[in-house]
């Protein structure tokens, strides 16, 4: 894990209210994982806490980050200009370990979406056979043209304007798609049904979780979730999510309490 400076190389609108930054930190790049994530922080010193962004993409020392425009520090970040700087900590997390299942299903909702890209491409690389489903709200999609270089895409929205309307989970039921080895990140009403069935059908479901940090380096314990057995740091049933986590096999998650 490194502190460093990096510099910001573009920054598109690629939905609306949808940032696609490129941010050259080689250091970083060289080593990140899909699953895992950076913190960025913001200019304004009144606003200390980091911002914990996915990495969507890692190539030839830069990082692919795609965000959406919530609140100030994610304001203040698309705002950024070619050839700013930008302060970064990572790459942060656990990441994905192997997958030893040939057939993989990657699964992203919202703007869970974005690390499933990374991912999906290592998968391929290894020569996994990736079904990607992908869950909006509506029509205004993205990212779609670059997931479908890595496996076929299958898409689901809320309002049933794309795709099959409904929850990833319908659609997977209802095309039968396999959940031997379901990668996912979204939403947690999303990542509990998901693993719900994942689970009832024999399944393994490794799941990253996007909740709220803080610190972003395992000080504060401002991540946990619930799990079912004692974890060895907090000697409670708790994880942190940026430490131990963000990515899970949903099995040692106790949904119950969360
Ligand atoms: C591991 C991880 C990966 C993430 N990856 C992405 C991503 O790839 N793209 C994306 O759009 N969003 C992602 N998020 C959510 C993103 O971190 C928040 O939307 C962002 O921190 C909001 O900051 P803000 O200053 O704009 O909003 P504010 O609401 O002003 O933030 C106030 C504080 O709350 C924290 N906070 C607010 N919402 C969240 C949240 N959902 N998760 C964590 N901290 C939060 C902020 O970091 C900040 O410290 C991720 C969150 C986590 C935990
Ligand atoms: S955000 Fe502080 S321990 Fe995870």
């Amino acid at each position: 894990m490194e502190y460093t400076k990096g510099t910001v190389v573009s920054v598109q609108t690629i939905a609306p209210g949808i940032i696609d930054m490129l941010v050259k930190a080689p250091g970083i790049a060289k080593e990140a994982k899909p699953g895992q994530f950076v913190c960025l922080y913001c200019d304004d010193n009144a606003h200390l806490l980091p911002r914990p962004i996915s990495i969507c993409e890692s190539m030839n020392g830069h990082l692919r980050l795609v965000f959406r425009i919530v609140g100030f520090g994610t304001a203040e970040f698309a705002e950024k200009k070619s050839g700013d700087p930008i302060t970064i900590l990572g790459p942060v997390g656990n990441g994905y370990p192997e997958i030893e299942t040939d057939d993989v299903t990657v699964v992203g909702g919202g703007i869970g979406i974005p690390p499933m890209l990374y991912l999906s491409r290592k998968l391929k690389e290894q020569g996994k056979n990736v079904t990607i489903v992908l869950g909006f709200r509506d029509k205004g999609t993205f990212l779609v043209d670059a997931f479908e270089n890595y496996g076929k895409v299958v898409i689901a929205t809320d309002d049933g304007s794309l795709g099959v309307h409904g929850t990833v989970v319908d659609a997977i039921r209802e095309l039968g798609i396999s959940v031997e080895t379901v990668c996912a990140c979204g939403p947690m009403p999303m990542l509990k049904g998901l693993a719900s069935y994942t689970e009832q059908n024999g399944g393994t479901a490794l799941i990253s979780l996007e909740e709220r940090m803080a610190c972003g380096i395992g000080a504060c314990l401002g991540c946990i979730t619930k799990t079912k057995d004692i974890d060895g740091h907090s000697h409670v049933k708790n994880a942190r999510i940026c430490t131990e986590g963000p990515v899970f096999d949903s099995k040692v998650l106790d949904f119950s309490r969360s």
